[in-house]
């Protein structure tokens, strides 16, 4: 056992501990000898306080001193000090103080790491970092993200606590829910040839604890989902997820709205501005191509397909005659990029679909200068420019395709123009609203309509009129909250009336066999007395990650995964043992 007990942390000291005799325990950070003095820097999660050992402090305990390696594990006694004047280090909390040692406790010793824990910037690649997670999150860099979140955490719940929320837990190993990935399964031994389905949201659920009556539900809680990864996507990830009876989209709204403002002010020291401005799903769409806009820049994209259409450019009126559209940007004040940038614009469109750019600089006297401008009349030109608001010195861009490949890539181009333009700080924080979604949407591939949030959605009011005759025409009781062009959340009203949702089950062209087997607790409960009802949820991994300024959501997750959803440390998924898989009644076919 060890002897030496801890009464201090390495982020405590102050100059009123001064002539205490103190222990303190942590890993060593590093280590240096300075004319026969030992000195060490020692690091816990609260900070770093330098310790010294001077050789008059006894033979012995120097000797140990100068073993002593970076993350070594030990427990120092010793008398608190200033430091002198000219060793003060003004970077560290502790930088004034020193420990002079009087006794060292070699608690264990560490093999050489693979990277330096004590840089503090990422120094290492993503992969080594992931295999070595235990050492990663050692870095102060890691600590202060999962601190942060942590604290996160506690203001949530402090807050939904005090206005009536309840935490309750529901299931993981259940049944589908809708959400629009594919499930994780796991096989039950007990029920052979039968799997439970992690779930992709606690959605089922929350809408059945309303019918119990718990009328404000929140949860901090981990979903899963088996679908593409990128940078904002893991295959587990946490929501706060929320549902709420007897409310309105005004409620959720507020109560977001308040959240939001009290997590940055309390975290961050930023004002939120409240309320959150709202962008109608087809604004969203033309003005920014998508439904998650980062509305910190313009580069508002504008729709041209009345004039292009007018043009003698074949690319343009070809997209016009076949259904498409032209669409474009006006890169203010982008006249002298150079052929190569150009080029390098196009390229980085080319996944989202875009064939080309084609484009205008617009010069002095507002003269178009293109080798496309031939094929465009002097009326046309001005009216081009007229309609993006073009002035010499701008470069004005244009896409011209089918609508998603147009949208997709213009949504692009404006990311990469902020990118290259610098027009985003990180520390503005521009949320919207998006609402007015659609109830479906229609899939081309299947032939057949799909619910544009999931299939409890409530439709408006004012829409069920026209529910039959002009499905993709009615709106949803819809919202998702947007910030700097990330997805934070996304709820709606749900349907509590059994007519609508088998009107909505039946145009989703989910018959009745099927949504029995899928839902059909759901669909029971709700004929017991469901209450009007509706909820929300943030992928906190997003939230947190975008407070910190990260881009990656793995910086915040303590054992996340990699794009291809495996794990690094443990080796999940991994071959198992064909005992396991008897039991479960599985083959696997190599
Ligand atoms: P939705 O599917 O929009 O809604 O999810 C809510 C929020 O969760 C986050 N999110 C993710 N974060 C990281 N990795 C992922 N793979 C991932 N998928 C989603 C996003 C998203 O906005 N049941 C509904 C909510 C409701 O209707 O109340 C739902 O799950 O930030
Ligand atoms: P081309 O006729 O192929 O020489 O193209 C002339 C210009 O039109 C180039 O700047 C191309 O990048 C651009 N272009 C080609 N296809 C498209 C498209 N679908 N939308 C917009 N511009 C395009």
């Amino acid at each position: 056992m060890p002897k030496l007990k801890r009464t201090h942390t390495c982020g405590e000291l102050t100059v009123e501990d001064v002539k205490k005799t103190v222990v303190m325990t942590g890993w060593v950070n590093s280590s240096r000898d300075h004319g026969g003095v030992t000195f060490i820097d020692l690091r816990d999660r609260y900070g770093i306080t330098q310790i010294v050992f001077n050789p008059e402090a006894g033979e012995e305990l120097h000797r140990n001193a100068r073993i002593l390696r970076p993350e070594f594990v030990i427990a120092v006694k010793g008398v608190v000090s200033l430091r002198s004047d000219e060793t003060i280090n003004p970077n560290m909390e502790t930088g004034k103080l020193e420990i002079i040692a009087d006794e060292l406790e070699l608690l264990n010793r560490s093999e050489t790491p693979p990277f330096e824990i004590s840089e503090s910037e990422t120094i290492t690649s993503l992969e080594i970092r992931l295999k070595h997670r235990y050492l990663d999150l050692r870095r102060f860099q890691m600590q202060r993200n999962l601190i942060f979140r942590h604290k996160s955490y506690q203001i949530i719940r402090k807050f939904l606590d005090n206005i009536n929320f309840l935490e309750i837990e529901t299931p993981f190993l259940t049944k589908s829910t809708p959400e629009g990935a594919r499930d994780y399964l796991v096989p039950s031994r007990v029920n052979q040839s039968k799997c439970y389905a992690l779930p992709q949201s606690p959605q089922l659920f929350k809408q059945l604890l309303m019918v119990s009556g718990y009328d404000r539900y929140f949860q901090i809680v981990r979903c899963f989902r088996d679908e593409d990864l990128r940078s904002q996507r893991q295959p587990e990830f946490t929501q706060l997820d929320l549902e709420l009876s007897f409310i309105d989209e005004e409620d959720i709204y507020e109560i977001i709205e308040s959240l939001m403002a009290k997590l940055f002010s309390e975290l961050l020291e930023i004002d939120i501005p409240t309320p959150f401005p709202r962008l109608s799903y087809k604004d969203a769409m033309d003005s920014y191509g998508c439904d998650k806009p980062d509305l910190r820049f313009g580069l508002k994209i504008k729709n041209l397909t009345d004039l292009a259409g007018k043009s003698d450019f074949k690319v343009f009126t070809g997209a016009v005659e076949s259904g498409g559209k032209v669409k474009g940007i006006n890169a203010k004040g982008c006249s002298k990029f150079s052929r190569k940038d150009i080029d390098d614009l196009t390229a980085s469109l080319a996944d989202c679909g875009a064939k080309g750019l084609a484009w205008f600089k617009v010069e002095d006297g507002r003269v178009l200068t293109s080798s496309i401008a031939k094929f465009f009349s002097k009326e046309l030109q001005d009216e081009i420019a007229d309609r993006l608001e073009a002035e010499p010195g701008d470069l004005l861009l244009f896409v011209a395709d089918k609508d998603k490949v147009v949208d997709s890539s213009l949504a692009q181009l404006r990311l990469n123009l902020a990118k290259i333009l610098n027009l985003t700080k990180k520390d503005d924080f521009q949320f919207t609203w998006i609402v007015e979604f659609p109830l479906f949407e229609f899939n081309s591939d299947m032939d057949r309509f799909d619910s544009l949030h999931h299939p409890f959605t409530s439709p408006r009011s004012e829409d069920l009129s026209i529910l039959d005759e002009k499905p993709l025409e009615v709106k949803a009781r819809a919202y998702d909250l947007v910030v700097n062009g990330v997805e934070l959340g996304g709820g709606s009203i749900r349907i509590h009336d059994p007519e609508i949702q088998k009107k909505a089950f039946k145009l989703l062209n989910i018959d009745d066999e099927s949504a029995r087997s899928k839902f059909g607790f759901l669909l029971d409960g709700l004929k017991y007395g469901a209450p009007p009802h509706g909820g929300i949820a943030l992928g906190l991994d997003r939230m947190v990650a975008l407070m910190l300024g990260l881009d990656d959501i793995r910086e915040v997750i303590p054992f996340p995964k990699t794009q291809k959803a495996t794990c690094l440390m443990t080796g999940a998924p991994s071959a198992v043992d064909q005992v396991q898989l008897k039991e479960l009644g599985l083959k696997i076919d190599d």
